[in-house]
């Protein structure tokens, strides 16, 4: 495990400037300080936005949309790479859990729902269980009696996120402003003042669309957190109620984040009772002993959507790095976008074939979205 300096110096000539300090900014910055690139990260408040709100699934699988494959292929990378990145922070320290993923039907039409994409998990040779009803409770004893059916994952796992964040920051030096202007070379900052560098890597999730003139819009996700007995729920939950799809994500503390929905309002995080409704309404179907334990938080963070879904990483026909529109995937995809990100800004051969998510795909500037199967505007997700 590398060791964690306890303030980080800012340095005065940095050969990098990453633009934001959420998960995707800060890991970025700290795989290239440990390739021996001097780097900084601007961020007006790091660790707030999306990343504070995200639930820590590292759900390849159970993530896995239709007509999505290189999504799924870079998801299913990204996996492989956490168990190496959690142990560098400590497993424990960021509550990295290899417990696998069950997702359950909650009725008749949701089991065809989860029918369905149990045929993509085949087509593409996925490990996982088809289970029947008792089968979902014995794995999960806290899920409703009625429930149809479900699909264990064991290849996807969780992790803290805001631990996770709390530790890079312990390891990345940070700077508090905001960018105004970015360019290969300086970022403009909202004071006026002019920082420059080799190098500048944009992960300002969904403000980078602003940043960057690019079709990234944000996509807000309201989010629970429940506090009961550390080991209630025994096992991460996705689960399709009636339509919806609701996740509920026990950490070792007996903390339960319980998200999220999936609305289109723009750059707006208020918790809304509606919201708040729909999420307890649909976790409490699927697991009704949680009704009894505390609700402890209730939050909104707003992920980074491209009209295609897919993330936004390399290096843009105007010479900047990008690292953004990683959409509900931020929190899995952190270490290998890093690990990318390191390869462009040294001019090294990258860990994958970036090509399916360069910026310069948008030239036609598509101003549509594809909604995911089941996704539907202002529901959970
Ligand atoms: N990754 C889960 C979410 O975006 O809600």
């Amino acid at each position: 495990m590398a060791d964690a300096p306890s303030t980080p110096d800012v340095p005065a000539k940095p050969d990098v400037i990453v633009v934001g300090g959420g998960i995707i900014g800060l890991s970025a910055a700290w795989k290239l300080q440990n390739d021996g690139v001097d780097v900084v990260v601007v961020d007006p408040a790091p660790g707030t936005g999306a990343t504070h709100a995200a639930a820590g699934m590292l759900a390849p699988i159970h993530e896995a949309y239709w007509g999505e494959g290189h999504i799924l292929r870079l998801n299913l990378a990204a996996s492989q790479a956490w168990p190496a990145f959690a142990n560098s922070l400590g497993i424990d320290a960021v509550d990295y859990r290899r417990n696998g993923m069950l997702m359950a039907a909650y009725d008749a039409d949701d089991k065809a729902l989860l029918d369905n994409l149990g045929d993509l998990h085949e087509q593409e040779g996925l490990p996982v269980e088809r289970l029947r009803s008792r089968e979902c409770r014995s794995r999960e004893p806290l899920l409703a009696p009625g429930v149809r059916g479900g699909v264990y994952s064991p290849l996807d796992h969780q992790v803290n996120p805001r631990r996770v964040v709390a530790e890079l920051l312990n390891r990345v030096p940070t700077v508090p402003v905001s960018a105004a202007e970015v360019a290969p070379n300086q970022v403009t900052t909202d004071d006026g003042r002019v920082m420059t560098c080799r190098q500048v890597v944009v992960a300002a999730g969904a403000w980078s669309g602003r940043l960057l003139g690019l079709p990234i819009r944000p996509i807000k996700g309201q989010i629970l957190r429940l506090s009961g007995p550390a080991g209630l729920l025994r096992l991460p939950v996705r689960g399709v109620v009636r339509g919806s799809s609701v996740y509920a994500v026990p950490r070792s503390d007996g903390e339960i984040v319980v998200g999220a929905t999936q609305e289109e309002q723009g750059f707006d995080t208020r918790v809304t009772a509606g919201g708040v409704y729909e999420l307890l309404r649909d976790v409490l179907a699927l697991l009704p002993g949680l009704s009894e334990i505390d609700l402890v938080e209730t939050w909104a963070g707003l992920r980074p959507g491209a009209p295609d879904n897919a993330p936004i990483i390399g290096t843009g026909d105007d010479g900047i790095v990008y690292a953004t529109g990683h959409y509900r995937n931020g929190i899995l995809t952190a270490p290998i976008t890093a690990t990318a990100v390191s390869a462009l800004v040294q001019g090294h051969k990258t860990p994958l074939d970036l090509s399916p998510f360069s910026p310069n795909r948008f030239d036609a500037r598509p101003s549509g979205h594809t909604p995911h199967p089941g996704h539907l505007s202002g529901v959970p997700a």
